[in-house]
């Protein structure tokens, strides 16, 4: 069987380190490891509106995750990246999902329970999250998508909903797998807690110097041992446990030197990647061109899997 790898983020904000190790990494690492199997990433736009309902700051959102997919090394040359909005039939099977699915299967869904919780009103759209996910992934007949853990539920409900389709109308959908990175699948913020744009406990991806030095000095520390957890943990993404042994021990209870070292690796590693992104950033209509060009692509395969998924349902009449 041919190998599908499609995945994506929200437009919803700045990427973080968490989401780089956790994910997005992980989709340049296999681009290079892959040759041969098919690659998909997507921008979610249409899952982004549930939370930003502002037409200039969702266009620039959507520019700004462009840019950061180009400058962490996808390739439009061997991957489509495209945005959700530009293939129609991620909406359209969407429904088709919610007509063979219930609430009280929605209803566990991680969002709808932490909603539910904090006691808000959760929107439609963001209730029928997990099918729109769900048609992105299954559209393309993709085998593996590569996320953090917290989206695991997510992939779980996608082959569910595959196996019910299937089950109803018959053999259509393939079953997708996560591939989620056991060291990074959760990669904890300044405060210890998963690293999250909705916690404010970021260190952003593409941040200026200042920007990292003013995260890593609000790192949360406590004096109850001589190795600084948290600055620890963050600085395991950037060099060995080897190496950190070593100068967390020659620099035990010394965390204002741990952090400044953590600094300077940040510094040294984000960079390369903030001049890529400057770069790209000065040709705004090259990106938008590969933007358009991959929503092309990734069209022409989902066109041809909705008229399969149309037949199989019995609205297909000509
Ligand atoms: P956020 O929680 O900051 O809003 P998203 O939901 O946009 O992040 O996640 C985009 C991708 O990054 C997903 O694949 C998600 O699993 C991954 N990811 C997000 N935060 C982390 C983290 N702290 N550690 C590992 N992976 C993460
Ligand atoms: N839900 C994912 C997130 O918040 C984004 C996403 C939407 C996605 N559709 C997808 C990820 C399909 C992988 C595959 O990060």
């Amino acid at each position: 069987m041919k190998k599908v790898l499609l995945s994506g983020i929200q437009p919803t904000g700045r990427p973080h380190i968490g989401n780089y190790f956790g994910a997005m990494k992980q989709w340049v690492d296999l681009q290079t490891s892959q040759p041969d199997t098919e690659k998909f990433f997507m921008i979610a736009d249409y899952h982004a509106l549930n939370f930003i309902q502002n037409n200039e700051e969702l266009k620039q959102n959507i520019l700004d995750v462009v840019l950061d997919y180009l400058a962490i090394g996808l390739d439009p040359k061997q991957s489509a990246i495209f945005k959700q909005s530009d293939v129609s039939a991620h909406t359209e099977l969407a429904w088709i999902f919610d007509t063979i699915t219930t609430m009280p299967y929605l209803m566990r869904a991680h969002a709808f329970k932490d909603a539910e919780v904090k006691n808000k009103e959760i929107g439609v759209g963001t209730f029928n999250y997990p099918m729109l996910m769900s048609a992105d992934i299954l559209l393309y007949d993709t085998t593996v998508v590569p996320v953090g853990q917290d989206q695991k539920q997510h992939i779980e409900y996608a082959r569910d909903t595959a196996e019910k389709f299937n089950r109803i109308f018959g053999e259509t959908f393939v079953l997708p797998e996560a591939l989620i990175m056991k060291e990074v699948a959760v990669v904890p913020g300044t405060d210890g807690q998963k690293m999250s744009k909705s916690y404010g406990n970021t260190i952003p991806l593409f941040a200026t110097d200042e920007e990292i030095r003013k995260a890593v000095m609000s790192i949360v520390t406590d004096s109850s041992g001589s190795i600084p957890k948290n600055v620890y943990e963050i600085h395991k993404l950037f060099r060995s446990t080897t190496e950190l042994d070593v100068l967390y021990k020659e620099k035990s209870g010394k965390y204002k030197d741990l952090k400044d070292a953590l600094i300077a690796d940040i510094s040294a590693f984000i960079k390369p990647l903030r001049e890529r992104r400057e770069e790209f950033a000065k040709n705004k209509d090259a990106v938008l061109a590969i933007l358009k060009a991959g929503g092309e692509k990734a069209k022409a395969k989902a066109q041809a899997k909705i008229e399969v998924v149309r037949e199989k349902i019995g609205v297909r009449l000509y």
